[in-house]
């Protein structure tokens, strides 16, 4: 008979394992390597009509098991991904499996704002848990709310430490923290306070879904360079009409951060051609080599992502990383 681990010992993680979906390889690869672990084999594969099948090269049984997959374009498809590849861990008996959403799609939808609209973000975090997930580590939610969607533990990691090093190296003499809209105001008050910098806000109105109508801006920023830090970019519209409006407030220089850099079709067009003098943006999602210009940064979260992995997997406090 094998020996029983004494009551109330606790319960040892199976061995690491990193996967990825095919949302993001190059940021996984840049995971792995900062742990110092390889991305098991996994071959993704479409039948005739489209479907996604999935096979897993090696065992699982019993490993605490990573997968990193962002919900970016095509989002969908890489939701679809994610849940299959899910189902596929949990039959394989993995030990523990978490998902690892660094751009968690459908965040936008997570409360009703019309008479018989969805609340997707919710529906994704159901299928998420259904699929197998026995927790989640996700990046700059769109909301807070969100961790409360899910029934299993979710690690919510902010890249605000990243980018506020970013703003501190830039040196700006005289620097605002914008806030492109009142719903950004906890992180924009965040980031100033961290950098002991005031604040202004921009007063948006959006008459429908990728529509901004009015821009307004609260706070003095006259003279001052104004940096805008917002959790996503998507169509561009909100911070190229952020930019005039700072610039028409006399504001002399305009620069914006973003964690996600969803950046929908012609965005980029829109941002390089806007008075905003520098884009910076993590690689939570990939860039597409096309939509790569001069004037976009981006600051690598896969060293956040790794250690809160880390952290995970040895039963560590993952909140730590915010101090
Ligand atoms: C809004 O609440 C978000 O924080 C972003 O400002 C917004 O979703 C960006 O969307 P877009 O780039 O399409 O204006």
């Amino acid at each position: 008979m094998r020996p029983q681990a004494p009551e109330g010992a606790p319960k040892q993680p199976g061995a690491l394992k990193l996967l990825s979906g095919d949302a993001n390889p190059e940021l996984a690869r840049k995971i792995a390597d900062a742990l110092h672990e390889p991305l098991d084999e996994m071959r993704i594969t479409r039948f005739a009509d489209g479907e996604i099948d999935v096979k897993i090269a090696h065992s699982v049984r019993g490993a605490d098991v990573f997968l990193i997959q962002p919900t970016c374009e095509p989002v969908s498809e890489n939701y679809m991904q994610l849940f299959i590849i899910l189902d596929a861990l949990r039959r394989a008996s993995a030990g523990r499996i978490t998902a690892v959403i660094p751009y968690y799609g459908y965040a936008r939808k997570e409360k009703k704002t019309q008479a018989r609209d969805p609340i997707s973000a919710k529906l994704m975090a159901d299928i998420i848990t259904l699929a197998g997930a026995n927790r989640v580590i996700a990046l700059d939610l769109h909301a807070d709310a969100i961790q409360g969607f899910f029934d299993i533990p979710v690690d919510h990691l902010t890249a605000e430490k990243l980018l506020v090093e970013y703003i501190r190296k830039l040196h700006l003499p005289n620097a605002v923290i914008v806030s492109p809209d009142v719903g950004g105001a906890k992180r924009v008050g965040d980031v100033a306070r961290l950098l002991d910098l005031p604040i202004a806000f921009v007063y948006k109105r959006r008459p429908k879904d990728d529509v901004v109508s009015e821009q307004r801006v609260v706070g003095d920023v006259d003279g001052m360079d104004a940096v805008v830090v917002d959790d996503l970019i998507s169509t561009g519209g909100t911070l190229v009409g952020v930019s005039h409006a700072l610039r028409a407030e006399g504001a002399t220089s305009v620069r914006v951060l973003a964690t996600h850099g969803v950046l929908a079709g012609d965005a980029v067009d829109k941002l390089v051609d806007s008075p905003i003098e520098e884009i910076v943006i993590t690689d939570s999602i990939p860039l597409p080599p096309a939509k790569q210009n001069p004037k976009i940064k981006i600051l690598s979260i896969a060293p956040l992502l790794a250690e809160a992995i880390l952290r995970v997997h040895e039963d560590r406090s993952v909140s730590e990383l915010f101090k």
